[in-house]
């Protein structure tokens, strides 16, 4: 078959990272027989650069005409002081919701050869943890009401958290599918006992449990998930919660996996279009040193191969070869405290090499 793939490699390490995924991509369609065809388009930081605009229309017009996406990361120091509509990370939001991918999924799992890098104590992840994050993408505070007025003492700025039925259904249909195809167990997050949003959240879980007999369902108060997280994370199979408790709890729960450049990220709507990406960032310090870990990056490429095209061989050859490398021992900078490591494109190589 063939395939064609927007490229947004962004900012920062992003352009290293989704190099390092094509070449895997490339090695897959070598032996799988399929062609898949690489189109570049700019966004973040570079698109400003370039065009004045952190997502220029030729981006999204690419994006909606292509098969699916594959994204680096955006932002970086010299976009820091733009304002707020104007920053990189407007972009990201941008695509987002023209591609209408409400749906981000997060798995964090804990890689047997990575146990010693996990900064848990031993006895709380003897038996591992394979986490699936459903986060809800295009609504929330993300995109509600916002702005600056007079407020009670003087100048102020507000974000609005809203959530309509319609939105909270959708993602809440997508994790208990989800969870049906795990092992069953589906917990919301919500900050229930403070917020009308996530009171309505709650009650439309709850509404729509009697459809999926065979889930269980149970609900988490964020500030309790973020303990629970560090104290038990092999309790959760299948999380599902807002686009900001996501954000913020993902980053948590890739932490416990050993490094945030090990996770990867799909984000889904309604078609079989969707777009990849590392949940890490652009990490300006060490970009351009060819030091980064691409392996997010290229898992979020076996995610696409999985979800957007449905060959599931070709993805699980990716993440198999992903996990030999990891046991052969080749780790990149982030993972080798100190000791001698492999670079972005050496460990790329490896990868490569056990496909
Ligand atoms: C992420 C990022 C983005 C988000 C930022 C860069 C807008 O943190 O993908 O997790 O908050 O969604
Ligand atoms: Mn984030």
């Amino acid at each position: 078959m063939n395939y064609n793939i927007a490229l947004l490699k962004g900012d920062g390490i992003g352009p290293e990272i989704v190099d390092s995924a094509v070449r895997v991509l490339e090695k897959i369609g070598k032996k799988y027989g399929h062609v898949f065809n690489f189109t570049p388009y700019l966004i973040g930081g570079c698109a400003i650069d370039a065009t004045g605009e952190p997502l220029p229309k030729e981006t999204v017009e690419g994006c909606l005409a292509s098969d699916s996406v594959l994204l680096g990361a955006v932002g970086g120091p010299k976009w820091d002081t733009l304002p707020g509509n104007m920053r990189p990370e407007k972009a990201l939001l941008g695509i987002r919701a023209a591609m209408e991918l409400f749906t981000n999924l997060r798995p964090a799992k804990l890689y047997p050869a990575l146990k010693g890098d996990c900064p848990l104590r031993e006895d709380i992840v003897a038996n591992g943890f394979d986490i699936m994050i459903v986060r809800e993408l295009t609504g929330g505070i993300y995109f509600g009401e916002r702005g600056m007025r007079e407020g009670k003492y003087g100048e102020e700025a507000y974000d609005t958290e809203c959530y309509s039925r319609m939105e909270i259904e959708r993602i809440c249909k997508v994790a208990y599918e989800t969870a049906q195809k795990r092992n069953k167990r589906l917990i919301s997050i919500d900050k229930a006992n403070v917020l009308d949003s996530s009171r309505l959240w709650r009650k439309i879980v709850h509404e729509m449990e009697e459809q999926y007999p065979d889930v269980i369902v149970a609900d988490m108060l964020v500030d309790n998930a973020a303990m629970q997280l560090v104290r038990n994370p092999a309790q959760f199979d299948v999380i599902v919660t807002t686009n900001m408790f996501g954000d913020i709890l993902s980053d948590e729960a890739s932490q416990i996996t050993g490094s945030i450049g090990m996770l990867p990220s799909a984000s889904l709507g309604n078609t079989t279009r969707g777009l990849y990406e590392p949940i890490h960032g652009s990490a300006p310090d060490i970009a351009g040193k060819n030091i980064a870990n691409p392996i997010a990056t290229i898992l979020s490429a076996a995610m696409m191969l999985l979800y957007s095209f449905n060959l599931k061989a070709e993805s699980e050859a990716i993440v198999n070869a992903v996990d030999k490398v990891l046991e052969a021992g080749y780790r990149t900078a982030d993972l080798a405290h100190g000791e001698p490591s492999l670079s972005t494109t050496e460990i790329t190589d490896k990868i490569i090499e056990n496909l």
